[in-house]
């Protein structure tokens, strides 16, 4: 029998948990590092995912830009819990915060375009996200190399993937979510 997860906005005692979840795939370059003080502060842009005995097994988070542009960051997923369709449910919780945020535009950079491709993004252009580029990418040390590809989804023309899958979560029974989706 396939484990039951419950999506819920991520908490600041979630913070240490959320920044040992992250440390493998910021090791083999996946993600960027983000410190335990970034995550408390920046707590609420995060969803997790906990597993039945009630590890971290899983997180994302959704962070605004200027505009109606929000980036998914730091998406991860335990790797004993992976093809479980894990993934793709935070990604629908995230794609709902959008949606109640109004924020449309929707992108991320990532060495898994593969799997933003199947829930419906599309790959994109640095130039098509000045956003991005002027806040964060101009003094990253990786930009002449930067591996990650862009990916972007317009929220309103999306239909959300797996916004059956989120509402089985339990997230979005509990949040005001459920009306956007
Ligand atoms: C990307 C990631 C979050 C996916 O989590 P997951 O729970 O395994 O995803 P799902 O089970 O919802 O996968 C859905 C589909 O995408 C595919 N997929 C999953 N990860 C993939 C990857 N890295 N590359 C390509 N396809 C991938 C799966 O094979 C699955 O396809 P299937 O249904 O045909 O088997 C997870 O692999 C991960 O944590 N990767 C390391 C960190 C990372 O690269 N994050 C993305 C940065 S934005």
């Amino acid at each position: 029998m396939r484990p039951s997860f419950q999506l819920r906005p991520a908490r600041l005692y979630d913070a240490a948990e959320l920044h040992a979840l992250q440390q493998p795939f910021v090791a083999q370059g996946l993600l960027l590092p983000r410190s335990p003080r970034y995550l408390c502060e920046n707590i609420r842009d995060y969803v997790v995912a906990v597993a039945p005995e009630g590890r971290l097994a899983g997180g994302g988070a959704l962070h605004f830009l200027d505009g109606d542009v929000a980036e998914i960051q730091s998406l991860a997923v335990a790797p004993r819990f992976r093809g479980a369709g894990l993934g793709s449910r935070l990604v629908a919780a995230l794609l709902a915060s959008a949606r109640e945020h109004q924020a449309w535009k929707v992108f991320a950079l990532t060495h898994a375009p593969e799997f933003f491709f199947r829930l419906g993004f599309t790959r994109t252009v640095m130039a098509e996200l000045p956003q991005k580029l002027t806040h964060d990418c101009l003094g990253c040390p990786k930009l002449a190399n930067c591996q990650q590809v862009p990916v972007i989804a317009d929220v309103f023309a999306l239909r959300l993937p797996a916004a059956g899958a989120a509402a089985q979560s339990g997230l979005l029974a509990e949040q005001p979510w459920e009306a956007a989706v």
